[in-house]
């Protein structure tokens, strides 16, 4: 396994063997987007497009890769998106991401809907810049011992995600009869039975839980009921000014498309925005994150924090969106697809090959450092 995660040269690479390594409906769940797909399609036209402007003759050699981000300095500019349910992927889980997530100080953001509650996270990495992510319940009790554990727990900041009020359509996990937790149907059966590690690894290891939601709603909360948390029709700014009243830490809102939304959600107390389209997941038909980026940027100012993500693959994706106007870029399926090649080395690949793309691409862009990144250093055609 190690031999085939260092042959592994890109996160394309690891993606094609997580495909082979991982039963379809889960490789499929982690990989589709919603509806026809056409916005996962469009975030990676968007970074493709992008030119890179280069500028020789000043020195290069050892580029300082570092930024600061939330008045925290840390390894480069990525953080590791929320993503449910990652004991799934791998039974490393979320543990497994939190810690290579520390070892290269960056953040890691646990969701809401992960399988590994906020207290195993800390553990793991117990040095670790850990974020958490907040799908707002309708019972203010779930929502405010959240931001208890979370606060308990050492988190820095809160992520409250606002894209989806309800569920989108995975047709996809739809054809593939995909359940959350997978259940055992004839066709899952067959699926795990082409990929016996993977099932002795579920089989063998705690099953997999809504973890956070579970230590308050008890054990048997489904996976119908943690949609009912996750999706709510009813979020409002009314919900922003309950959360920062309730949370003095660091508060981003991940989610946001339109620089209007931007500017009232720092108006409302945010300390930034994560400019995001779910990774093509929620809204299909949403525009690219990187077109809206400058827009938003300029709605918000030079002060707010700026985070983008939804179709970082290469370390070069970096670049565009900083010189565009993010402070950092988060990733969702890069670090899943190592996750699921090769469990928590995977991971540490996966960052491995975006660190060195991003250091590659600065040196042969003439630049120096994270901080040294300008507007003039890329021009969409
Ligand atoms: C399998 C999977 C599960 C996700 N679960 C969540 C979640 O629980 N909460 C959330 O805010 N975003 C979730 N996301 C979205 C990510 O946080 C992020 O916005 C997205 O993955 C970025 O696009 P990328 O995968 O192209 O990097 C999920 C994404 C994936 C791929």
């Amino acid at each position: 396994m190690a031999r085939r995660l260092t042959n592994a040269l890109s996160i394309g690479d690891l993606r094609a063997i997580a495909a082979r390594t991982t039963p379809r409906a889960v490789f499929d769940y982690v990989d589709g987007g919603a509806d026809a797909e056409v916005t996962v399609r469009r975030n990676r036209s968007a970074f493709d497009a992008v030119e890179l402007l280069p500028q020789y003759l000043s020195p290069v050699a050892d580029p300082v890769l570092t930024t600061t981000l939330l008045g925290r300095e840390i390894g480069m500019p990525l953080v590791f998106a929320p993503t449910g349910y990652t004991r799934m992927m791998h039974h490393h889980g979320e543990a497994g991401v939190a810690r290579v997530a520390a070892d290269n100080r960056l953040p890691y953001t646990l969701s809401t809907v992960g399988t590994s509650t906020i207290e195993d996270v800390a553990a793991a990495a117990p040095g670790g810049n850990n974020w958490f992510q907040l799908y707002l319940t309708k019972d203010e009790r779930i929502n405010t011992d959240l931001l208890d554990r979370a606060r308990a727990a050492g988190c820095s900041t809160v992520m409250l995600t606002v894209d989806t009020p309800v569920a989108a359509r995975h047709l996809k996990d739809i054809r593939n009869g995909l359940t959350i937790p997978p259940s055992l149907t004839p066709r899952t059966l067959a699926g795990m039975a082409r990929h016996p590690a993977w099932a002795l690894n579920k089989l063998t290891t705690p099953p997999i839980t809504f973890a956070s939601l579970t230590a308050m709603a008890g054990p048997s909360i489904d996976a119908v009921q943690v949609a009912d948390v996750a999706f709510e029709p009813t979020l409002s700014y009314r919900h922003l000014d309950w959360l920062r009243k309730h949370w003095d830490g660091d508060l981003l809102v991940k989610g946001i498309v339109s620089p209007e939304n931007a500017r009232r959600a720092v108006d409302h107390g945010a300390d930034g925005v994560v400019v995001s389209n779910h990774g093509g997941r929620q809204l299909d038909r949403a525009p690219a994150t990187l077109h809206v980026l400058p827009q938003v940027r300029e709605a918000v100012g030079p002060d707010a924090t700026v985070v983008l993500d939804s179709g970082v693959r290469h370390g070069a994706d970096i670049i565009a969106a900083r010189a565009l106007g993010a402070d950092a870029v988060m990733i969702g399926r890069a670090y899943l697809y190592g996750l699921m090649a090769g469990g928590e080395r995977g991971v540490a690949r996966a960052i491995d090959i975006l660190r060195e793309e991003y250091s590659r691409s600065l040196q042969l862009l003439g630049l120096n450092s994270s901080g040294a990144i300008s507007r003039g250093h890329v021009r969409i055609p």
